[in-house]
């Protein structure tokens, strides 16, 4: 087995490595252009049901894993929660009049697991299901392509009460309401993304404890992420037996990693950083299995696998997700965690309000990457996007101008990158309102469009208007 050292696959080094995939600079070009784009190019925005439902207990919904951490003092900024957010449970006709006005094509949402199932073995609560069999219709009556995530991180809290992901029984629960769900909207919805970033739903969750359930246990946290693998691979037959030509991949979360210096204990850091932030993940989707100098870093950490489980991870999907926020700095710290390594918070480089570094080549360069180590076949960013402190001015108005560059210039890093020969087919901004983010609560805003809590007034926000002009190429 290789060890890290002798590993190959290093970030910053592919795109150099790889002639066909040009990485230019994007950054002070203008502003790209839809033309520039495949006219088959799916054009979206991204949201999730536990952020911008509210509609917390409505119509048979049950508790989720974040109403109870959202409940628990001192998890979320401000004591906030999922329960009202923008209410989209009974406002979705206004939002999807915008996304349709906006000129979009395609619709990514998420749905809520508690609203289908009230426990084990139970049967589907039908008005969870008629609630998104009408959100699908109402995505088809306004053009948008409906994309259907299964699990963004509300897990039913009956669930976790038993253990949750870490439990294997879990799996089988995923199962069941990826049935569910598929046999009630696979005649509309083709698309189906199993798990958005299971690094988050295994590793904040579980082993930093920023997220919902909040545990900080690292042996967890790895069981916890290959349950939610092994789910994914087990689901994707499953969707395909219930939906007619389904297209079925996953999202991940990923970042370009850079080394803090040119020190070889620095690049050592980085490829164990590697190891665990993308090879992870994408080693036993794409048939490798856990990279073996990992597992040696995790020791007993290691999850339980049973035979057969690496073969149903690896299963062929249609797609991969990649969601792209930021790169990451990684230093040699001797002892910090299981590998020891750093992520040091970026320095002396444009951020965003949320600190994290604003790098369009990095979405170019990471998606170069994983073109150059898997060949994953059509890619789609599934979320891309930022966070600023915007407020509605005099006139009504938000002039979110970093915003529309930040959008500007990721569009014109994709459309390079895609022009050197890796197969991105779609794209969809995060996110299409402001909602929950998340343990930062309702401060953090990532919309094109302003949500005004108080009143829940939507207002289009000047990045919104640029993506708007975009894509309907005025
Ligand atoms: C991603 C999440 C999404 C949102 C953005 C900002 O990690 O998938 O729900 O919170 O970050």
């Amino acid at each position: 087995m290789e060890s890290f050292p002798n590993n190959p696959i290093t970030h910053s080094n592919n795109v150099h490595r790889t002639e066909t995939m040009t990485t230019t600079n994007s950054t002070d070009q203008q502003p790209p252009a839809r033309s520039e784009f495949a006219s088959d190019f799916l054009w979206g925005c991204a949201t999730s049901s536990y952020q911008i439902e509210g509609a917390g207990f409505e119509d048979g919904r049950v508790e989720s894993i974040w109403d109870r951490f959202a409940a628990t003092p001192g998890k979320v900024k401000g004591g906030a929660s999922g329960a009202v957010a923008c209410d989209h449970y009974h406002r979705w006709p206004e939002d999807f009049d915008i996304g349709r006005d906006l000129g979009l094509n395609a619709y990514r949402f998420s749905i809520a697991w508690p609203r289908i199932f009230s426990e084990v073995g139970g049967k589907p609560n039908q008005k969870g299901l008629d609630f998104y069999s009408r959100l699908v219709d109402g995505m088809l009556e306004r053009g948008l392509q409906p994309w259907a995530t299964l699990y963004h991180w509300d897990l039913p809290q009956f669930l976790q009460d038993r253990g949750g992901w870490a439990e294997r029984g879990t799996v089988d629960a995923f199962l069941e309401f990826t049935d569910a769900m598929t046999r009630r909207l696979g005649d509309r919805v083709q698309h189906w993304i199993t798990h958005n970033e299971p690094w988050c739903t295994s590793m904040i969750g579980n082993w930093e404890g920023l997220h919902a359930p909040g545990f900080t246990d690292f042996a967890t946290a790895l069981q916890v992420c290959h349950h939610v693998l092994l789910s994914h691979g087990k689901a994707v037959p499953l969707i395909r037996a219930n939906v007619p030509d389904a297209k079925v991949g996953l999202s991940l979360s990923l970042h370009p990693l850079r080394a803090a210096s040119s020190s070889p204990e620095d690049e050592a850091a980085r490829l164990r950083h590697d190891g665990l932030r993308y090879r992870w993940f994408l080693d036993p989707l794409y048939g490798r299995g856990y990279p073996q100098a990992t597992l040696d870093l995790v020791k007993d950490a290691a999850p339980a696998i049973h035979p057969g489980d690496l073969e149903a991870i690896a299963v062929k999907t249609d797609f991969l997700g990649v969601n792209y926020y930021f790169p990451e700095t990684i230093q040699d710290a001797p002892g910090e965690g299981p590998l020891s390594v750093r992520v040091l918070p970026p320095q002396d480089v444009e951020t965003t309000a949320l600190g994290w570094e604003v790098a369009p080549e990095g979405l170019a360069e990471l998606l170069a990457c994983i073109e150059n180590d898997y060949h994953p076949g059509p890619m789609y960013i599934t979320e891309n996007g930022s966070c600023y402190d915007d407020v509605v001015n005099a006139d009504g108005e938000v002039c979110d101008v970093e915003r529309r560059r930040y959008l500007q210039r990721h569009l014109a890093a994709l459309r390079d990158v895609i022009d050197g020969g890796v197969p991105v087919k779609g794209y969809f901004a995060w996110s299409l309102v402001d909602n929950f983010e998340w343990a930062e609560g309702y401060g953090r805003r990532f919309g094109l469009v302003h949500i005004d809590y108080d009143t829940q007034q939507r207002t289009l926000k000047e990045s919104g208007k640029w993506y708007r002009g975009f894509l309907r190429q005025e």
